[in-house]
């Protein structure tokens, strides 16, 4: 039988030449996800952009210096300690939205590696995410500032604003994701 980091792995081996879309073809690698296979936490973005293409680990460029200080800031944990993964795994064209058959192409690959990373809480950072898992039409800025229920087993899941929202928005959009932050830690800290 494999682990959960061999069976990772060998997931990632294999979304590593996926034609699922056609983003496959304008792609310089897939962004599988990075960090701990056995995390407590995972964190889902929206899609790579041109850093992330250029060097096949997710959240590397503004928004990932941003994530990583909440994680430090609010969590007291590093990147390595959680598991950080988007919603479509490879780069759109001019940093575009992800279309909903991308989105539901890259769909599998997200929903196994929930399953096998199996963490207590998910933290969904903006829009794409938090509409793909909790399955709903509503904006990030309703959702967020409570925790919902995803998958079965039921795990704890948290929208929060993308990273992104906050480089642009200011002190407000920080400050709610501040708090976001520290729901996913206390909720962390109580499963
Ligand atoms: N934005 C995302 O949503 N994901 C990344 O990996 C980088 C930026």
């Amino acid at each position: 039988m494999t682990t959960a980091p061999e069976s990772l792995a060998l997931l990632a081996d294999e979304a590593a030449s996926c034609t699922a879309c056609g983003l496959a073809e304008g792609r310089t690698q897939v962004v599988f996800g990075t960090g701990a296979p056995d995390a407590d936490v995972v964190f889902v973005g929206e899609a790579p952009g041109a850093r992330e293409d250029e060097q096949g680990v997710p959240f590397v460029g503004r928004s990932g210096q941003l994530l990583d200080r909440l994680l430090a800031e609010e969590l007291g944990v590093e990147r390595s300690d959680v598991y950080i993964a988007n919603v479509v795994k490879c780069r759109p064209p001019d940093n575009r939205d992800p279309r909903p058959d991308e989105i539901a192409a890259c769909r599998p690959w997200l929903a196994h590696q929930l399953d096998l990373v199996d963490p207590a809480v998910i933290v969904t950072l903006g829009n794409f995410a938090s509409r793909l898992l909790l399955d709903t039409a509503t904006g990030i800025t309703k959702l967020r500032g409570a925790d919902y229920r995803y998958g079965n087993p039921p795990r704890h899941l948290v929208p929060t604003f993308h990273p992104a929202a906050a480089l642009r928005g200011g002190a407000g959009v920080l400050a709610d994701m501040r708090s976001d932050f520290g729901r996913a830690r206390n909720l962390m800290m109580a499963s």
